[in-house]
């Protein structure tokens, strides 16, 4: 009897010890995939939360996509190779570059997301600690070409856009904005107007304020395009304008998408290059938001080589 007892004792001891484990494992490794957890044991994981975490940057940050962009890579379509890293996950270049023996930094390991030090580092000298100066920084990871070539991923076209380059059969033709604005995406993605206070939190009652929009969410908001006196006046209200472009270049997208799908030889450098500009357009917001003089463009040397594409179907 006593001995009996002493065994159930043991195994449900055994038992809760198993169910801890898993749990703190499991807290542990969702903790490290959203890299929101307070103190993760690893060489890797940046721990600026530890003092930055109670300030709007972090806490807009936890709501928008950077913090998102290391798990999405991981569950993603795409087989995942350690090199998609240096844009998904903070940490890899410093990593990768100075290496901690024994601790290899590849998929299995990462735990930070597009985090504080993709972007800031206490050591630069840069305007608010920046990596880079801000009209750099954004454009390191935002282009089509990821350099993960074969893996048949299209990433979007923002940067090439707003350049305007890249594209084929047409001249560089860089956004009005790139002059304009000095901080470049910074600009419209940053900028914070909506900000609504949170609940008080723990520490005190200090009340922070969270965007939906701008800051560190990085999402912009078309309310943006009326501030500083730009488009302001009723003549220039892109709330009127934007869905006039929008609708023009949808319409050219479907003229060349026709062209595309009647082309006889999908070999060859005519339908590349009409594929390319339209994917590029395509790939920026759907309609080419951010540079409609270059999608118009793009489109319409598209359309010119229709003659090319399909000549029998034409005559
Ligand atoms: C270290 C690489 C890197 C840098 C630098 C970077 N991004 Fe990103 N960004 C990403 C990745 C990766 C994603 C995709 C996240 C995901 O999985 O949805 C992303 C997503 C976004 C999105 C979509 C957000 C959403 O909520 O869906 C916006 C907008 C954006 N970035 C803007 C910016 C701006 C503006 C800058 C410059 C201030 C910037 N990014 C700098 C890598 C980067
Ligand atoms: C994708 C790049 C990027 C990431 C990731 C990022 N920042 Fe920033 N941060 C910036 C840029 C760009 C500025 C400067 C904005 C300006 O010049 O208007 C900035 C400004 C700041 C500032 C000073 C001004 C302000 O907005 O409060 C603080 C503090 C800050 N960041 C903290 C953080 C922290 C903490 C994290 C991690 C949660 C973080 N940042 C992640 C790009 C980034
Ligand atoms: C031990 C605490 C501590 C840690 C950890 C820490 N910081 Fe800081 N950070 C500070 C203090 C203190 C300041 C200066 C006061 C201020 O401006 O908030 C500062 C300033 C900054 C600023 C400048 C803000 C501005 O207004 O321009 C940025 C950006 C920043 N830190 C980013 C980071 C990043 C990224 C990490 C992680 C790699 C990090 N910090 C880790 C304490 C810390
Ligand atoms: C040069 C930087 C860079 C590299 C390298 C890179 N990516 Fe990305 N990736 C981004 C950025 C920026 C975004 C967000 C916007 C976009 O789609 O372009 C993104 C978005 C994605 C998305 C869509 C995320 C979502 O919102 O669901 C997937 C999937 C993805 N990348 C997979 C990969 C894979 C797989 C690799 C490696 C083979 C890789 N990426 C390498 C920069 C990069
Ligand atoms: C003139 C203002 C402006 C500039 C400059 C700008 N953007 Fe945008 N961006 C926008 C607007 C507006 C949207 C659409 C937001 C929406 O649909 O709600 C957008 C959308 C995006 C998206 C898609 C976001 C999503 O949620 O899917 C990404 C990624 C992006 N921009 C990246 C960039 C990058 C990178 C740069 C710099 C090369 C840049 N943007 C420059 C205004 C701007």
């Amino acid at each position: 009897m006593k001995q009996a007892f002493l065994f159930l004792t043991l195994s449900v001891l055994m038992c809760s010890l198993v169910v801890f484990k898993i749990a703190t494992l499991q807290a542990e490794s969702t903790g490290a995939q959203e890299s929101t957890s307070e103190t993760i044991k690893t060489p890797f994981a940046e721990g600026c939360n530890k003092c930055h975490g109670d300030e709007d940057a972090y806490k807009e940050w936890t709501q928008a996509g950077h913090s998102h962009a290391l798990v999405n890579l991981l569950e993603g379509p795409y087989e995942v190779k350690t090199s998609c890293l240096s844009c998904h996950s903070s940490g890899y270049t410093i990593f990768a570059e100075r290496g901690i023996p024994g601790h290899p930094y590849n998929e299995k390991t990462a735990v930070n997301a597009v985090a504080c030090s993709s972007c800031h580092s206490h050591a630069s000298k840069e305007e608010h600690l920046l990596v880079l100066p801000a009209k750099k920084l954004c454009v390191t990871c935002h282009k089509m070409d990821c350099g993960c070539a074969g893996a048949g991923i299209v990433h979007q076209s923002q940067t090439e856009m707003f350049l305007g380059r890249e594209g084929a059969g047409v001249k560089r033709m860089p956004s009005p904005h790139v002059r304009a604005m000095k901080k470049r995406c910074v600009h419209c993605h940053m900028a914070k107007k909506d900000a609504t206070p949170q609940p008080p939190l723990s520490k005190g009652d200090n009340q922070i304020k969270v965007a939906k929009h701008g800051g560190h969410t990085f999402k912009a908001d078309f309310s943006t395009c009326g501030n500083a006196g730009c488009h302001d006046s009723a003549d220039n209200d892109m709330t009127v304008k934007l869905p006039l472009y929008r609708a023009e270049i949808e319409a050219k997208m479907q003229e060349v998408k026709t062209v595309l799908n009647n082309a006889e030889d999908k070999d060859s450098q005519a339908y590349k290059d009409a594929k390319l500009n339209y994917d590029m357009v395509k790939g920026d917001s759907g309609y080419g938001l951010h540079n409609i003089p270059y999608a118009r463009a793009l489109l319409e040397h598209g359309l010119s080589l229709k003659l090319q594409l399909s000549p029998a179907k034409d005559q």
